[in-house]
């Protein structure tokens, strides 16, 4: 890769501002100060260092958002902001995308990243990765609602749900619950409780496999997984 692409993708600035940086003999490539821009390094054998700190190439970011409402869970959109949006120049440029769809107004839990693999893996019906979601549910949710969830449900099209857990907290005219489930069909806490005759107004991800939502993050704002978080994620059962 050449050196200037290199040391923008590790945040160092655009190609231009890597110029500049370069001009000013902040940069060694294994000792040697390196102006040209074009000079290509091989990211995990080469050893860079700008202003003589070492630069560890990364190819994969990992992030977690808790998404707000009113912004799409894509790479882009033609009339709304999308959670890429929300992001720096810095994360940008990794080119990363949400793993799995939160509806538009859907808040919480959304990791973004750049490594297909893993979403792929994370994404996949075979997996089984559990998502836990809180609602705020209109109509009296009722424990023969968590018998019913338990046993599988059939939404709209006919499609009967994996067993899921779901966790009554108050049940009242506008209940308030919790629901695990192992799957992320079109709209689905949505649609399985309009199946039981009741309807969610509000809808947020708690948590996905081993990860939750961090309490630390407003809404709109992200952070990078720890390295413990992104261990528990790849080693995940
Ligand atoms: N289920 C839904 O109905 N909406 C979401 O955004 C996620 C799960």
């Amino acid at each position: 890769m050449r050196l200037d692409k290199y040391l923008s993708n590790m945040g160092y600035g655009s190609r231009k501002e890597v110029k500049v940086l370069l001009k000013s003999k902040a940069v060694e490539v294994n000792g040697e100060i390196v102006r040209d821009p074009k000079v290509h390094v091989k990211e995990h054998a080469d050893h860079v260092s700008v202003g003589g700190e070492a630069v560890t190439y990364t190819e994969f970011i990992y992030l977690l958002m808790n998404k707000p409402q009113g912004v799409i869970s894509a790479t882009e959109d033609k009339y709304d902001k999308t959670v890429i949006d929300l992001l720096g120049e810095d994360e940008q440029h990794f080119e990363p995308f949400p793993v799995g769809r939160l509806d538009k107004d859907t808040e919480g839990f959304l990791l973004i990243t750049n490594d297909g693999k893993l979403a792929h893996e994370l994404l996949s019906p075979k997996k089984h990765v559990d998502k836990t979601y809180f609602a705020h549910v209109e109509g009296v949710v009722t424990e023969e609602d968590a018998e019913v969830f338990r046993k599988g449900v059939t939404l709209d099209d006919g499609y009967v749900t994996k067993p899921a857990s779901l966790n009554i907290l108050e049940s009242a005219a506008m209940s308030k619950i919790e629901l695990t489930i192992t799957e992320g069909k079109f709209h689905q806490v949505k649609r399985m409780f309009e199946s039981v005759g009741k309807h969610v107004v509000y809808l947020k991800r708690l948590s996905m496999g081993p990860l939750s939502l961090d309490p630390e993050l407003e809404l709109g704002e992200y952070r990078h997984l720890t390295e413990e978080e992104l261990t528990s994620l790849k080693n995940r059962k």
